[in-house]
Protein backbone atom coordinates (compact mmCIF):
# COMPACT_ATOMS: atom_id res chain seq x y z
CA UNK A 1 0.00 0.00 0.00
CA UNK A 2 0.97 3.87 -0.81
CA UNK A 3 0.73 6.17 2.46
CA UNK A 4 -0.64 8.86 0.41
CA UNK A 5 -3.38 6.64 -1.33
CA UNK A 6 -1.66 7.94 -4.53
CA UNK A 7 -3.48 6.49 -7.82
CA UNK A 8 -6.42 5.02 -5.41
CA UNK A 9 -9.95 6.46 -7.18
CA UNK A 10 -11.79 6.61 -3.91
CA UNK A 11 -14.69 8.48 -5.46
CA UNK A 12 -17.09 8.72 -8.76
CA UNK A 13 -17.39 12.70 -9.32
CA UNK A 14 -19.40 14.83 -12.07
CA UNK A 15 -17.55 18.14 -10.65
CA UNK A 16 -13.95 18.35 -11.00
CA UNK A 17 -10.83 16.70 -12.75
CA UNK A 18 -7.27 17.61 -12.55
CA UNK A 19 -5.22 16.24 -15.07
CA UNK A 20 -1.81 16.30 -13.51
CA UNK A 21 0.48 15.79 -16.80
CA UNK A 22 -2.10 18.11 -19.34
CA UNK A 23 -2.25 20.51 -16.33
CA UNK A 24 -5.85 21.23 -16.63
CA UNK A 25 -8.38 21.70 -14.60
CA UNK A 26 -12.07 20.87 -15.93
CA UNK A 27 -15.08 22.01 -13.42
CA UNK A 28 -18.54 20.73 -14.82
CA UNK A 29 -17.14 20.21 -18.18
CA UNK A 30 -15.42 23.39 -18.04
CA UNK A 31 -11.97 24.35 -18.06
CA UNK A 32 -10.47 26.42 -15.76
CA UNK A 33 -9.24 29.07 -18.56
CA UNK A 34 -12.66 29.40 -18.94
CA UNK A 35 -14.05 30.32 -15.93
CA UNK A 36 -11.50 32.39 -14.07
CA UNK A 37 -11.49 35.96 -14.60
CA UNK A 38 -14.86 35.46 -16.42
CA UNK A 39 -17.31 34.13 -14.25
CA UNK A 40 -18.86 35.36 -11.09
CA UNK A 41 -18.38 33.42 -7.81
CA UNK A 42 -21.88 33.30 -7.79
CA UNK A 43 -21.70 31.53 -11.16
CA UNK A 44 -19.35 28.91 -10.33
CA UNK A 45 -21.01 28.29 -7.11
CA UNK A 46 -24.55 27.62 -8.56
CA UNK A 47 -22.66 25.43 -11.36
CA UNK A 48 -21.60 23.02 -8.92
CA UNK A 49 -24.41 23.22 -7.00
CA UNK A 50 -26.77 22.21 -10.29
CA UNK A 51 -28.53 18.90 -9.39
CA UNK A 52 -27.56 18.42 -6.05
CA UNK A 53 -30.81 19.75 -4.30
CA UNK A 54 -34.12 19.38 -4.93
CA UNK A 55 -34.32 23.07 -5.20
CA UNK A 56 -32.88 24.49 -8.59
CA UNK A 57 -30.34 27.01 -7.61
CA UNK A 58 -29.66 29.60 -10.79
CA UNK A 59 -26.65 32.28 -10.19
CA UNK A 60 -29.18 35.22 -9.98
CA UNK A 61 -31.38 33.07 -6.88
CA UNK A 62 -28.20 32.06 -5.28
CA UNK A 63 -26.83 35.71 -4.82
CA UNK A 64 -29.75 36.57 -3.60
CA UNK A 65 -30.06 34.01 -0.96
CA UNK A 66 -26.10 34.32 -0.22
CA UNK A 67 -26.39 37.98 0.39
CA UNK A 68 -29.62 37.19 2.74
CA UNK A 69 -27.36 34.38 4.47
CA UNK A 70 -24.91 36.92 4.90
CA UNK A 71 -26.80 39.20 6.89
CA UNK A 72 -27.91 36.17 8.91
CA UNK A 73 -24.67 35.09 10.08
CA UNK A 74 -23.85 38.52 11.09
CA UNK A 75 -26.32 37.54 14.53
CA UNK A 76 -23.21 34.48 15.68
CA UNK A 77 -20.57 37.04 16.35
CA UNK A 78 -21.95 37.96 19.62
CA UNK A 79 -20.30 34.73 21.27
CA UNK A 80 -16.94 36.14 19.69
CA UNK A 81 -14.42 36.30 22.96
CA UNK A 82 -11.06 37.24 23.90
CA UNK A 83 -10.35 33.14 24.14
CA UNK A 84 -11.53 32.93 20.39
CA UNK A 85 -9.93 36.32 18.86
CA UNK A 86 -6.60 34.58 20.05
CA UNK A 87 -6.83 31.55 17.78
CA UNK A 88 -5.60 31.66 14.03
CA UNK A 89 -8.25 33.15 12.02
CA UNK A 90 -8.65 29.84 10.71
CA UNK A 91 -9.50 28.29 13.75
CA UNK A 92 -11.32 30.96 15.05
CA UNK A 93 -13.61 31.00 12.12
CA UNK A 94 -13.65 26.68 12.21
CA UNK A 95 -14.85 27.65 16.13
CA UNK A 96 -18.38 29.77 14.84
CA UNK A 97 -18.74 27.30 12.20
CA UNK A 98 -19.17 24.69 14.52
CA UNK A 99 -21.86 26.48 16.19
CA UNK A 100 -23.99 26.77 13.22
CA UNK A 101 -26.91 24.04 12.52
CA UNK A 102 -25.95 20.65 10.61
CA UNK A 103 -28.33 19.85 8.07
CA UNK A 104 -28.27 18.36 4.45
CA UNK A 105 -30.59 20.68 2.86
CA UNK A 106 -30.13 23.90 0.62
CA UNK A 107 -30.80 26.57 3.96
CA UNK A 108 -27.75 24.75 5.14
CA UNK A 109 -25.16 24.35 2.15
CA UNK A 110 -26.17 28.20 1.78
CA UNK A 111 -25.46 29.46 5.57
CA UNK A 112 -22.36 27.75 5.27
CA UNK A 113 -21.04 29.63 2.37
CA UNK A 114 -21.92 33.10 3.41
CA UNK A 115 -21.13 32.39 6.80
CA UNK A 116 -16.97 32.07 6.63
CA UNK A 117 -17.27 35.16 3.89
CA UNK A 118 -18.96 37.38 7.68
CA UNK A 119 -16.61 35.82 9.94
CA UNK A 120 -13.22 36.04 8.62
CA UNK A 121 -13.52 39.90 7.90
CA UNK A 122 -15.53 40.58 11.00
CA UNK A 123 -12.66 38.51 13.39
CA UNK A 124 -10.16 40.31 11.57
CA UNK A 125 -11.54 43.63 12.62
CA UNK A 126 -12.54 42.41 16.16
CA UNK A 127 -8.75 41.48 16.77
CA UNK A 128 -7.88 45.06 16.28
CA UNK A 129 -10.39 46.06 18.40
CA UNK A 130 -12.83 47.54 15.73
CA UNK A 131 -16.04 46.80 15.37
CA UNK A 132 -17.38 43.95 12.68
CA UNK A 133 -19.01 45.93 9.76
CA UNK A 134 -22.16 44.65 8.57
CA UNK A 135 -22.54 42.54 5.36
CA UNK A 136 -24.43 44.36 2.19
CA UNK A 137 -26.67 41.52 0.98
CA UNK A 138 -27.03 43.74 -2.92
CA UNK A 139 -23.07 43.61 -2.93
CA UNK A 140 -21.68 40.25 -5.05
CA UNK A 141 -20.18 37.93 -2.46
CA UNK A 142 -16.14 39.37 -3.16
CA UNK A 143 -17.39 42.81 -3.13
CA UNK A 144 -18.84 41.97 0.16
CA UNK A 145 -16.26 40.30 1.68
CA UNK A 146 -13.25 43.12 0.41
CA UNK A 147 -15.78 45.98 2.11
CA UNK A 148 -16.20 44.04 5.13
CA UNK A 149 -12.69 43.74 5.45
CA UNK A 150 -11.63 47.23 4.48
CA UNK A 151 -14.75 49.39 5.34
CA UNK A 152 -14.36 50.91 1.65
CA UNK A 153 -16.14 50.38 -1.15
CA UNK A 154 -13.93 47.97 -3.45
CA UNK A 155 -12.97 48.87 -7.08
CA UNK A 156 -13.70 46.94 -9.96
CA UNK A 157 -10.21 45.50 -10.29
CA UNK A 158 -10.09 44.49 -6.53
CA UNK A 159 -13.53 42.53 -6.73
CA UNK A 160 -13.16 40.87 -9.83
CA UNK A 161 -9.36 39.58 -8.45
CA UNK A 162 -11.40 38.48 -5.55
CA UNK A 163 -14.05 36.64 -7.61
CA UNK A 164 -10.86 35.17 -10.24
CA UNK A 165 -9.30 33.43 -6.91
CA UNK A 166 -12.72 32.05 -5.61
CA UNK A 167 -13.69 30.91 -8.46
CA UNK A 168 -10.10 29.47 -9.21
CA UNK A 169 -10.14 27.69 -5.89
CA UNK A 170 -13.74 26.41 -5.82
CA UNK A 171 -12.86 22.63 -6.56
CA UNK A 172 -10.25 20.60 -7.37
CA UNK A 173 -11.02 17.29 -7.68
CA UNK A 174 -10.11 14.88 -4.38
CA UNK A 175 -7.55 16.48 -2.59
CA UNK A 176 -7.26 15.82 1.07
CA UNK A 177 -9.84 18.19 2.81
CA UNK A 178 -12.52 17.66 0.07
CA UNK A 179 -11.49 13.62 0.77
CA UNK A 180 -12.15 14.06 4.72
CA UNK A 181 -16.08 15.84 3.96
CA UNK A 182 -16.42 12.88 1.16
CA UNK A 183 -15.70 10.51 4.10
CA UNK A 184 -17.67 12.39 6.62
CA UNK A 185 -20.62 13.08 4.39
CA UNK A 186 -20.50 8.97 3.58
CA UNK A 187 -22.02 8.15 7.23
CA UNK A 188 -24.79 10.44 6.90
CA UNK A 189 -23.57 13.20 8.92
CA UNK A 190 -24.96 16.88 8.20
CA UNK A 191 -23.15 19.30 5.59
CA UNK A 192 -21.22 21.47 8.27
CA UNK A 193 -19.70 18.46 9.84
CA UNK A 194 -18.39 17.75 6.35
CA UNK A 195 -17.34 21.11 6.02
CA UNK A 196 -15.88 21.18 9.61
CA UNK A 197 -13.67 18.12 9.01
CA UNK A 198 -12.76 19.67 5.47
CA UNK A 199 -11.13 22.73 6.99
CA UNK A 200 -9.84 21.04 9.88
CA UNK A 201 -7.68 19.17 7.28
CA UNK A 202 -7.09 22.45 4.96
CA UNK A 203 -4.90 24.07 7.40
CA UNK A 204 -2.23 21.99 6.93
CA UNK A 205 0.97 23.48 5.17
CA UNK A 206 1.08 21.00 2.98
CA UNK A 207 -2.41 21.83 1.90
CA UNK A 208 -4.06 24.94 2.17
CA UNK A 209 -1.62 26.56 4.75
CA UNK A 210 1.05 27.75 2.48
CA UNK A 211 0.46 30.58 1.42
CA UNK A 212 1.18 32.34 4.21
CA UNK A 213 4.68 30.80 4.46
CA UNK A 214 5.29 31.91 1.17
CA UNK A 215 5.07 35.81 1.86
CA UNK A 216 7.56 34.85 4.77
CA UNK A 217 9.60 33.42 2.21
CA UNK A 218 9.49 36.50 -0.07
CA UNK A 219 9.98 38.68 3.06
CA UNK A 220 13.11 36.46 3.85
CA UNK A 221 14.50 36.86 0.78
CA UNK A 222 13.98 40.18 0.44
CA UNK A 223 15.95 40.98 -2.96
CA UNK A 224 16.07 38.80 -6.11
CA UNK A 225 19.64 38.60 -6.04
CA UNK A 226 19.43 37.02 -3.12
CA UNK A 227 17.08 34.30 -4.20
CA UNK A 228 19.10 31.38 -5.25
CA UNK A 229 21.54 31.24 -2.37
CA UNK A 230 18.81 31.65 -0.40
CA UNK A 231 16.56 29.00 -1.85
CA UNK A 232 20.40 26.71 -2.09
CA UNK A 233 20.66 26.88 1.57
CA UNK A 234 16.95 26.27 2.90
CA UNK A 235 17.44 23.12 0.35
CA UNK A 236 20.14 21.80 2.00
CA UNK A 237 18.66 22.31 5.41
CA UNK A 238 15.93 19.47 4.29
CA UNK A 239 13.68 22.61 3.59
CA UNK A 240 10.26 22.41 1.29
CA UNK A 241 10.12 25.42 -0.67
CA UNK A 242 6.28 26.42 0.11
CA UNK A 243 4.24 27.27 -2.81
CA UNK A 244 6.07 24.67 -5.48
CA UNK A 245 5.45 20.87 -5.91
CA UNK A 246 2.40 19.14 -6.26
CA UNK A 247 1.00 15.46 -6.10
CA UNK A 248 -1.11 15.58 -8.71
CA UNK A 249 0.22 18.05 -11.73
CA UNK A 250 3.62 16.93 -12.84
CA UNK A 251 3.67 20.58 -14.88
CA UNK A 252 2.72 23.80 -13.94
CA UNK A 253 -0.14 24.08 -11.99
CA UNK A 254 -3.00 26.26 -14.29
CA UNK A 255 -4.32 27.60 -10.68
CA UNK A 256 -1.16 29.40 -10.69
CA UNK A 257 -1.38 31.01 -14.04
CA UNK A 258 -4.91 31.46 -13.72
CA UNK A 259 -3.90 33.85 -10.60
CA UNK A 260 -1.27 35.32 -12.03
CA UNK A 261 -3.22 36.67 -14.86
CA UNK A 262 -5.92 38.07 -11.67
CA UNK A 263 -2.69 39.79 -10.60
CA UNK A 264 -1.91 41.71 -13.61
CA UNK A 265 -5.30 45.12 -13.12
CA UNK A 266 -3.92 45.31 -9.49
CA UNK A 267 -0.28 45.54 -10.66
CA UNK A 268 -1.26 48.10 -13.49
CA UNK A 269 -3.53 50.44 -10.90
CA UNK A 270 -0.97 49.97 -8.54
CA UNK A 271 -2.42 47.81 -5.91
CA UNK A 272 0.32 45.76 -5.33
CA UNK A 273 3.79 47.08 -4.80
CA UNK A 274 6.28 46.47 -8.14
CA UNK A 275 9.51 45.35 -5.86
CA UNK A 276 7.40 42.81 -4.74
CA UNK A 277 6.22 40.94 -7.69
CA UNK A 278 9.56 41.80 -9.22
CA UNK A 279 11.02 39.71 -6.18
CA UNK A 280 8.34 37.16 -7.00
CA UNK A 281 9.65 36.55 -10.48
CA UNK A 282 12.59 36.35 -9.47
CA UNK A 283 12.28 33.83 -6.62
CA UNK A 284 9.92 31.63 -9.30
CA UNK A 285 12.78 31.55 -11.92
CA UNK A 286 15.74 30.92 -9.67
CA UNK A 287 13.24 27.88 -7.58
CA UNK A 288 12.77 26.46 -10.67
CA UNK A 289 16.03 26.59 -12.06
CA UNK A 290 17.52 24.56 -8.40
CA UNK A 291 14.43 22.43 -8.64
CA UNK A 292 15.27 20.87 -11.59
CA UNK A 293 19.06 20.86 -11.07
CA UNK A 294 18.31 18.85 -7.73
CA UNK A 295 15.62 16.54 -8.38
CA UNK A 296 15.80 15.90 -12.25
CA UNK A 297 13.50 12.83 -12.27
CA UNK A 298 10.85 14.71 -9.92
CA UNK A 299 8.81 17.51 -12.02
CA UNK A 300 8.23 20.15 -9.62
CA UNK A 301 6.74 23.31 -10.54
CA UNK A 302 4.73 26.56 -9.10
CA UNK A 303 1.76 25.45 -7.22
CA UNK A 304 -1.53 27.40 -6.67
CA UNK A 305 -0.17 28.91 -3.09
CA UNK A 306 2.34 30.92 -4.42
CA UNK A 307 0.25 33.56 -6.35
CA UNK A 308 -2.45 33.23 -4.14
CA UNK A 309 0.36 34.75 -1.38
CA UNK A 310 0.57 37.85 -3.23
CA UNK A 311 -2.91 37.99 -4.79
CA UNK A 312 -4.39 38.06 -1.11
CA UNK A 313 -1.76 40.39 0.07
CA UNK A 314 -2.46 42.83 -2.72
CA UNK A 315 -5.86 42.68 -1.51
CA UNK A 316 -5.67 43.90 2.05
CA UNK A 317 -5.71 40.06 3.75
CA UNK A 318 -3.19 39.77 6.65
CA UNK A 319 -1.01 36.28 5.75
CA UNK A 320 -2.40 34.65 8.68
CA UNK A 321 -6.07 34.76 7.13
CA UNK A 322 -5.07 33.45 3.83
CA UNK A 323 -6.19 29.61 4.70
CA UNK A 324 -9.45 31.25 6.07
CA UNK A 325 -10.06 32.97 2.41
CA UNK A 326 -9.19 29.54 0.77
CA UNK A 327 -11.88 27.80 2.65
CA UNK A 328 -14.06 30.32 2.07
CA UNK A 329 -13.82 30.02 -1.62
CA UNK A 330 -13.45 25.80 -1.40
CA UNK A 331 -16.47 25.68 0.93
CA UNK A 332 -18.72 24.80 -2.28
CA UNK A 333 -16.51 22.63 -3.66
CA UNK A 334 -16.86 20.16 -0.14
CA UNK A 335 -20.04 20.98 0.25
CA UNK A 336 -20.68 19.48 -3.50
CA UNK A 337 -18.57 17.04 -3.03
CA UNK A 338 -20.70 16.40 0.23
CA UNK A 339 -23.91 16.19 -1.32
CA UNK A 340 -22.62 14.00 -4.52
CA UNK A 341 -21.07 11.42 -1.97
CA UNK A 342 -24.35 11.43 0.19
CA UNK A 343 -26.74 10.62 -3.02
CA UNK A 344 -24.55 8.35 -4.43
CA UNK A 345 -22.11 6.79 -2.30
CA UNK A 346 -21.21 4.51 0.11
CA UNK A 347 -20.02 4.48 3.46
CA UNK A 348 -16.22 4.89 3.04
CA UNK A 349 -14.91 2.38 5.00
CA UNK A 350 -11.27 1.05 3.69
CA UNK A 351 -9.44 -1.74 5.75
CA UNK A 352 -5.99 -1.11 7.14
CA UNK A 353 -3.00 -3.95 6.46
CA UNK A 354 -2.04 -5.17 10.14
CA UNK A 355 1.21 -5.76 10.67
CA UNK A 356 1.72 -5.37 14.59
CA UNK A 357 1.71 -8.60 16.71
CA UNK A 358 -0.07 -11.61 16.60
CA UNK A 359 -1.73 -13.12 19.86
CA UNK A 360 0.89 -16.58 20.55
CA UNK A 361 -1.68 -19.47 19.88
CA UNK A 362 -3.35 -20.98 23.38
N1 LIG B 1 10.37 21.91 -2.26
C1 LIG B 1 11.44 21.10 -2.31
N2 LIG B 1 11.36 19.78 -2.58
C2 LIG B 1 10.16 19.28 -2.81
C3 LIG B 1 9.01 20.06 -2.80
C4 LIG B 1 9.14 21.44 -2.50
N3 LIG B 1 8.09 22.24 -2.46
N4 LIG B 1 7.93 19.30 -3.06
C5 LIG B 1 8.40 18.06 -3.24
N5 LIG B 1 9.75 18.04 -3.09
C6 LIG B 1 10.64 16.89 -3.20
C7 LIG B 1 10.52 16.02 -1.97
O1 LIG B 1 11.40 16.42 -0.95
C8 LIG B 1 10.85 14.66 -2.52
O2 LIG B 1 12.25 14.53 -2.61
P1 LIG B 1 12.97 13.16 -2.19
O3 LIG B 1 12.39 12.14 -3.12
O4 LIG B 1 14.41 13.43 -2.41
O5 LIG B 1 12.58 12.91 -0.77
C9 LIG B 1 10.32 14.72 -3.95
O6 LIG B 1 10.23 16.10 -4.30
C10 LIG B 1 8.96 14.09 -4.10
O7 LIG B 1 8.12 14.62 -3.11
P2 LIG B 1 6.83 13.90 -2.54
O8 LIG B 1 6.90 13.93 -1.05
O9 LIG B 1 6.60 12.59 -3.17
O10 LIG B 1 5.76 14.85 -3.07
P3 LIG B 1 4.26 14.90 -2.61
O11 LIG B 1 3.43 14.47 -3.73
O12 LIG B 1 3.98 14.21 -1.34
O13 LIG B 1 4.18 16.44 -2.31
C11 LIG B 1 3.37 18.50 -1.72
C12 LIG B 1 3.20 17.31 -2.65
C13 LIG B 1 2.42 19.60 -2.17
C14 LIG B 1 3.00 18.09 -0.30
C15 LIG B 1 4.85 19.00 -1.77
O14 LIG B 1 5.21 19.33 -3.09
C16 LIG B 1 5.11 20.16 -0.81
O15 LIG B 1 5.36 19.93 0.37
N6 LIG B 1 5.05 21.43 -1.32
C17 LIG B 1 5.24 22.58 -0.48
C18 LIG B 1 3.95 22.94 0.24
C19 LIG B 1 2.92 23.54 -0.70
O16 LIG B 1 3.23 24.40 -1.52
N7 LIG B 1 1.68 23.06 -0.54
C20 LIG B 1 0.56 23.54 -1.33
C21 LIG B 1 0.11 22.50 -2.30
S1 LIG B 1 -1.13 23.12 -3.40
Amino acid sequence: MKYGLEDVIAAETTLSDVDGLAGRLIIKGRSLDELAGHTTYEEVAALLLEGLFETPVPPQQLALLLGQARLQALAHLHTVDATLLALPPVDAMRALIARLPDGDDLETAVRLLAAPAVFLPALLRLRQGREPLAPQADLSHAADILAMLTGTAPSAEQTAALDAYLVTICDHGLNASTFAARVVASTGAGLASSVLAAISALKGPLHGGAPGPVLDMLDSIGRPLNARPWIESALDRGERLMGFGHRVYRVRDPRADALKTALRPLVKAGKVDADRVALADAVERAALEILKERKPDRPLDVNVEFYTALLLDALGFPRDAFTGVFAIGRTVGWIAHAREQALHGRLIRPRSLYTGPVPQAA
